[in-house]
């Protein structure tokens, strides 16, 4: 048995964040029902393709193991099936623009009349505010959540990061969301509506930074290494480009092969705790008798020597060769690896973390599979539904649609071609 066997989801997400958030719904057991516009589906389906005529990798590494129906939710008939879809359903999870469902007929009061016990969970980009209103994607709420202004270079732009916190984040924010309702279900009866905006979820990412701004008022930030440079602090937190956030300093630092290669780098950490492994390991044993040396805060100020004197030594060893050595000695490191690096790695795939997922129209590709373990609760990856796949099996196995009934729904036209999958 899955941990969430027996939880219908209606899934009315696209692009990125709610499918994010259903994926990994349907990885815990729930049954997860995709509803697409007929003959179009979830934009990402066609967006980014690298093979002509077949979904989308964009597509495919975001709906594993849902089933997808066609329905028009704007026709008289549309609009009947997803009341039933509702009335069925534990959960109902959208990520349309501000207004959209209540466009459709469908607000949160709508809903609720129609089943109690379900609960409606939505990502939007900002929560109630000035910004209610705006639509919102990724790099948006990276910059609108703080992570754009204290990511990067000082002197430089803001930045946006690789890891899809906007979204990704946000869906993962909005399934703690889902199964905490569903939990309280248990004790109250009722449903409840969850909110997962995108701002907030980038902010609580950037926790951190929040903390050093108030940090701030009382002094420079001494583990920043501004501060080593003797650079003065503005009113906000800066951009401290691979500076450790924690109070163990840390730097990426080049490794043998930098010159050539983007990625022969490692991060490294100089943790109190094995401070004096350090300074052997980097050749430098008088410095663990040294008062300039000794302890955190005599450090602080000569943090951008010490890594270059770090570095001196990282330079002579590949990132993995400083991964032997500073791992039993407890020093924490890591190497910089590309996707190439992590697409070729045996642990991941043994952990089912990378997995090959075979695909009707597109053939092998690989995809990141279920990053949470349960040890009850064995993640099985299957591959994303095509369009419309289930419209007839969800019509008659799930709403319990039949004869004229059920002809009457695929002749509509609310349902896109599912007449033929139907016979
Ligand atoms: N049947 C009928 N109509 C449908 C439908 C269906 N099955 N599915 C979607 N639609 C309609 C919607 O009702 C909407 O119509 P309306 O504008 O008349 O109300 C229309 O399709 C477009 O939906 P919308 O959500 O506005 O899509 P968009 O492509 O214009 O905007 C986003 C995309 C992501 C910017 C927007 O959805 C958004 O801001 N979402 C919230 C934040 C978010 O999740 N952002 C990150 C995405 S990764």
């Amino acid at each position: 048995m899955k941990a969430l066997e027996g939880v219908k989801i209606l899934d009315f997400t696209h692009v990125q964040s709610g499918p994010t958030c259903t994926q990994l719904l349907a990885w815990f057991g729930a049954d997860v029902i995709k509803v697409e516009r007929p003959g179009v589906g979830d934009a990402t389906r066609k967006q980014l393709v690298d093979k002509p005529g077949a979904d989308s990798l964009y597509f495919t590494m975001l709906n594993h193991n849902k089933r997808s129906i066609e329905l028009n939710s704007k026709t008289p008939e549309g609009k009947e099936v997803l009341t039933k879809l509702i009335e069925t359903c534990d959960v109902l999870v959208e990520n349309f623009a501000p207004g959209a469902l209540d466009r459709m007929g469908f607000g949160w009061e709508r809903i609720q009349e129609i089943n109690p016990r379900i609960i409606m969970a939505s990502v939007k980009g900002f929560g109630p505010g000035r910004y209610e209103e705006c639509k919102v994607y990724e790099n948006i709420a990276q910059c609108a959540g703080g992570s754009a202004s204290t990511t990067g270079w000082r002197d430089d732009l803001p930045m946006v990061t690789g890891a899809q916190i906007g979204d990704s984040g946000t869906g993962l924010h909005l399934a703690l969301g889902i199964v905490t309702a569903l939990y309280q279900r248990t004790h109250s009866g009722r449903g409840q509506r969850v909110l997962a905006p995108m701002q907030d979820g980038v902010l609580n990412l950037c926790r951190v930074k929040l903390r050093d701004q108030q940090r701030l008022e009382s002094g420079p930030l001494e583990e920043y290494s501004q501060f080593g440079e003797g650079i003065p602090f503005g009113e906000a937190v800066p951009r401290a480009g691979n500076d450790s956030g924690g109070g163990q300093p840390g730097r990426i630092l080049k490794c043998k092969g930098w010159e050539d290669d983007p990625n022969a780098y490692t991060y490294f950490i100089t943790q109190a705790a094995v401070w004096d492994k350090v300074c052997d390991v980097i050749g430098k044993p008088e410095w663990k008798d040294d008062p300039d040396y000794t302890t955190p805060k005599a450090r602080l100020p000569r943090l951008n020597h010490i890594f270059a004197t770090i570095e001196e030594w990282t330079m002579t060893k590949t990132k993995f060769e400083v991964m032997d050595i500073c791992n039993p000695l407890d020093i924490p490191v890591g190497p910089i690896l590309s996707m190439k690096e992590i697409a070729a790695d045996e642990d991941l795939r043994k952990t089912g973390t990378l997995v090959e997922v075979d695909h009707p129209e597109r053939g092998k590709y690989l995809s990141v599979g279920c990053p949470v373990k349960l040890s009850d609760s064995p993640v099985d990856v299957t591959r994303s539904p095509l369009l419309g796949e289930h419209t007839a099996e969800v019509l008659r196995d799930v709403l319990g649609y039949d004869g004229e009934a059920l002809a009457r729904i695929l002749e509509s036209g609310a349902v896109g071609n599912a007449k033929l999958a139907a016979e």
